[in-house]
């Protein structure tokens, strides 16, 4: 089935598409797998399914190689964002960032410069992308995932696995399923009911699976009371059976539980391994008759396949995966010009808040002569070649780039928000001056009564392994924020995070502009300062709901040990809509330097296998830019969906004054609901509602249709 919209106009690109490998499909794949698979002996298929332990070899997990037939040893990679632990290589914006760009081209751009560096390192498999849902505002890695909405996060997982794909390198879509919390993350249960488990956490894994995943890394809960490593429910039934996943399964670090009931029950390879529950423990359990030598195979030609559908066997490059710790061979360099596109990417990622009195773009017709910077966020930390944030060297000094544990990446080098600002202000003859500390108020105070825009940086740092407590930005900034806006009528707040922050402060008449640029990666400031300064037109768009305050938000982190997804499809901003909260800044929102106008709304043909509905827009400001159409659809009121679901969204670029037609196709699987009882994907009868806006809550556009059959 097609995924989502398609656009019937012709969008502007701005980037080149690098070369891209053409893979086999998985019945080709099967049929080398076969023949390979069929001479190996027990001794081999336990070699190829078992990793060598923790930290053995440069990789994040390796296995073993295998002579006569031969097959090499695997190494797989962290992480989501970009090659970690070893030099040379860049830092992306992290998931849910280029979520915000909402930008199918960027999203697939990104995987395949990644998909390039970790190709360039010999690594066989990325660790990544991450897919779980932003359920709870607190969690401690929502920055890695795409975002509160399946649909959202649909588009992205698919468009990143297939650029990272597209370079040879195998894809892991982690962590499946229902990993939406640290707390207690390696032995809480959740309890959730098949429709939720469908429509909001599958949806992504599912999309991902269209897209040719090669392979799924279980994660270290348990749904309903069993691993999800050896959960029969979630691995063969849903995932190898409903969803046709012939690629393999492996485990999360350390999520394998046992030998005979995690195979039978899908498992096909354990990270990072040793012999405990795989290795020799496989082969005895094989040699009982506990479980069937086809089944071993079977592990082990889903691994094959996914190889040879890459064409990992034909020339793929060896291990360098060094580490630059004072040895002679520090690896490859495999950063290309990939620094081009992070700094586009995180500009198309910005989200713009707020502007009142239209205070940015600062340009030279603004007027302004000097500039203040304030805050730890602005500035500095780590320089040069670092390895990265591990979960004990916290990389939270200075300006926020990504967050901390697993899905951190090697980061080159960082183009700071002052440096960014200030080399484009020079251009501008602008004087920037700085205090770039988060305690120093009578300083900030002092030097903002001289400037004439003052920016405040803030962030929230998250990490592998903790949830937050509270959603307040960190270093007790807001009382800096609060303290220069009361000196400086022009007072911008820039905050980078990939959670939702609190903004106590926002009703403070001089803070005129708000600015989200989550987690941009390396080239941060110059991302920054091409917004600021009015290079691009921002067109980012916010892939969480911010509340006024954390108790709206609809879950919670649970420091227990069973819990339910009480909330069920009730998640993000389908919670506020239906209980008529009014969010600080809704999910979609973000604003432009110019505005767009949307027009003839037209539901062109309506059945349950292809609705197709069109909008005009037309670019009615006085700045080039790009909008965000999204489409949002009610269901016919008996199948109990939340208010609105997102369906479709384009970028659309238009020069001022331009329109053009946008239309968004929507099949079957954008129009279905999970039936539990038939357990299958049906379209409701009825009355349907499209509303095509600019956010969740500003829909400009609406239309209805009905599906009779
Ligand atoms: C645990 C994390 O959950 C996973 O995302 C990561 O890939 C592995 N550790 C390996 O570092």
């Amino acid at each position: 089935m097609k995924l989502s919209a398609s656009i019937v106009l012709l969008l502007a690109s701005t980037t080149t598409l690098v070369s891209s490998i053409d893979l086999l499909s998985w019945d080709e794949a099967y049929v080398k797998a076969d023949k390979l698979v069929n001479e190996m002996t027990l001794d081999q298929l336990a070699d190829i399914t078992t990793g060598r332990g923790l930290f053995i070899g440069k990789c994040t997990g390796t296995t073993t190689a295998t002579t006569n037939p031969d097959f090499p040893a695997l190494c797989l990679a962290d992480g989501p964002l970009g090659v970690r632990g070893t030099p040379f290589a860049s830092a992306f914006p992290a998931g849910i960032t280029i979520a915000a760009s909402f930008d199918k081209d960027a999203l697939r751009e990104r995987g395949q410069d990644m998909g390039a560096e970790f190709r360039g390192k010999g690594a066989h498999v990325q660790l990544g992308p991450a897919m779980n849902i932003a359920r709870v505002a607190k969690a401690g890695r929502n920055w890695e995932g795409f975002g509160e909405d399946p649909f959202l996060s649909g588009v992205a997982a698919a468009e990143t696995i297939t650029g990272i794909q597209s370079q040879g390198v195998i894809a892991a879509a982690k962590h499946y399923i229902v990993n939406e919390q640290e707390t207690n993350r390696m032995t809480h249960s959740v309890t959730i009911d098949d429709r939720t488990l469908h429509e909001i956490y599958l949806w992504p894994f599912a999309r991902s699976i269209e897209a040719g995943v090669g392979t799924v890394m279980c994660s270290y809960n348990k749904i309903n009371g069993t691993y999800a490593c050896e959960n029969d429910r979630v691995l063969n039934q849903i995932l190898k059976d409903e969803l046709d996943f012939k690629g393999w399964v492996h485990s999360d670090w350390l999520a394998t539980h046992s030998t005979t009931k995690a195979v039978n029950n899908g498992l096909d390879m354990t990270m990072p391994g040793g012999w405990v529950y795989f290795g020799g423990a496989l082969k005895n359990a094989v040699k009982n008759s506990k479980i069937e030598i086809t089944r071993a195979k079977d592990m082990v030609r889903r691994i094959v396949a996914a190889w040879y559908k890459m064409r990992q066997d034909e020339g793929f490059p060896s291990i360098k995966m060094n580490t630059n710790n004072g040895l002679q061979d520090p690896g490859i360099d495999v950063q290309a010009d990939h620094a081009k596109r992070i700094r586009q990417h995180g500009a198309a990622s910005v989200v713009l808040l707020r502007n009142k009195n239209n205070i940015l773009p600062i340009t030279a017709a603004s007027g302004i002569k000097k500039i203040a910077i304030f805050g730890d966020d602005a500035g500095l930390s780590r320089q040069g070649n670092n390895t990265s944030c591990s979960v004990v060297s916290k990389c939270d000094k200075g300006t926020l780039i990504q967050g901390g544990g697993s899905g951190a990446s090697n980061v080159p080098y960082i183009v700071s928000p002052l440096e960014g600002i200030t080399n484009r202000a020079k251009e501008l003859s602008i004087e920037v001056v700085s205090s770039i500390s988060d305690g120093k108020i009578a300083k900030a105070t002092s030097i903002a009564k001289t400037a004439d825009v003052t920016f405040v940086f803030a962030k929230k740092y998250s990490a592998e392994m903790s949830d937050h407590s509270n959603l307040k930005a960190d270093n007790n900034v807001d009382k800096l924020i609060q303290a220069v806006a009361n000196t400086n009528k022009n007072t911008i707040v820039v905050i980078h995070s990939g959670n939702a922050v609190m903004m106590p402060w926002e009703s403070h008449p001089n803070i005129t502009g708000i600015l989200w640029p989550g987690l941009p990666g390396q080239e941060t400031g110059n991302s920054l300062a091409d917004i600021l300064f009015g290079d691009i037109n921002p067109s980012g768009r916010l892939p969480i709901t911010i509340a006024k305050q954390e108790s709206d938000y609809p879950a919670d982190v649970y420091n227990k040990f069973e819990f339910e997804y009480t909330e069920r499809l009730l998640v993000g901003y389908k919670h506020f809509d239906a209980k008529g909260i009014d969010p600080l800044f809704e999910f979609g929102y973000g604003l432009s330097y110019t505005t767009f106008d949307y027009t003839h709304i037209k539901v062109h043909h309506a059945n349950n296998t292809s609705t197709k509905v069109s909008v005009q827009i037309k670019n009615s400001g006085d700045r080039d830019g790009a909008e965000i159409v999204q489409a949002y659809i009610s269901y016919p009121e008996a199948a109990y969906e939340p208010p609105k679901l997102l369906r479709g969204f384009e970028k659309v670029f238009l020069k001022k004054g331009q329109s053009n037609q946008v239309t968004f196709q929507l099949g079957k699987q954008e129009l279905s609901i999970w039936d539990v009882p038939s357990q299958q994907w049906v379209v409701p009868k009825g009355l349907f509602r499209i509303h095509i806006g600019a956010s969740s809550r500003d829909i400009r556009q609406r239309a209805s249709f009905h599906i009779n059959s």
